[in-house]
Order: structure tokens, then sequence, then C-alpha cells
């Protein structure tokens, strides 16, 4: 992917944090980052020998975003990558967190290392119809 500078750059960062995964069941690597304002936030899956305690590479970045203090209103970007036949979308409950943080127009960059394919969609198209905190009471 050569969009822009930007986009390689964040790339670059997923990759780069994918290499840090923590993955020894699945052997299914992630890396996430996402871009917030002029900074990069990154995160992996982190497995468990007790799977269910599992966190996606996508949860991971935002929570690490949350906890630097960043504002989610100067998301320009998230982007994944994994090594599959197919460039690889978020699971559900990774869509949901998105929903909490991000516009539904945020572009997720979904990358594949296997064959360097590059997909482009929006949370939106991901996730339609979202349950939101404007639904709540
Ligand atoms: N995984 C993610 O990190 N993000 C997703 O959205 C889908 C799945 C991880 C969880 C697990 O460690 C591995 O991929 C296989 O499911």
């Amino acid at each position: 992917m050569s969009v822009n500078g930007n986009d390689d750059k964040l790339l670059e960062a997923a990759k780069a944090a994918r290499d840090n995964a923590h993955a020894p069941y699945s052997k299914f690597k992630v890396g996430a980052a996402v871009q917030i304002g002029d900074d990069i936030y990154t995160g992996v899956n982190v497995e468990n020998a007790s799977y269910g305690l599992t966190v996606c590479a996508e949860r991971h970045a935002l929570a690490t975003a949350q906890a630097a203090g960043a504002d989610f209103k100067e998301t320009t970007c998230i982007t994944i990558v994994t090594e599959a036949p197919c460039p690889t979308p978020p699971c559900g409950a990774c869509r949901q967190v998105m929903a909490e943080f991000l516009s539904s127009k945020t572009p997720i960059v979904l990358h594949n290392l296997q064959d360097n394919s590059t997909q482009k969609l929006t949370l939106a198209e991901l996730l339609p119809h979202s349950f939101k905190t404007s639904h709540l009471p």
C-alpha cells in the first residue's frame, strides 16, 4: 500500500508491532496501528492458555491510545496486518469496540502479508447499525 506517506508509516508500525504478537496457540499473528493526530498507537493479539482471555490486536491498539490520553476525534485511520489467504477483517467484538471510539467514516485498512494485498473499508461498511452510547437512556 502506498497511498501517502502517513499510510506507509501506519503500515510499517502495524507490521513491526505484529512481530511482537503473542499467538502461540493459533500461530495467527495480528498487528494493528491507529493514527490519531500525529501519533501512532499499536496493538497485537495477546493469547492465553485459557483461550477465551485472548485480546485482539485492534482492541489492544485502541486501549493503548486511550491509556495515552489520545483524542479519538483526531483519528484518521486504523491499519490491521495479518498473513492469510486474503486481507482479514476485524472480528465482531473489535468492530463494536471501534464503534465506541471511531467515527463511522474512519478508514480501516486491511493488509495481507501473504500476497501484499490491501483492502480499505469504513467502519460503517463493517458494522452498520452499531449499538452506540446514543442508544442508552
Ligand atoms: N484476532 C485479532 O487479533 N483480531 C481480530 O479481529 C480477529 C482475531 C486474533 C485473535 C487470536 O489470537 C487470533 O487472531 C486467531 O483468532
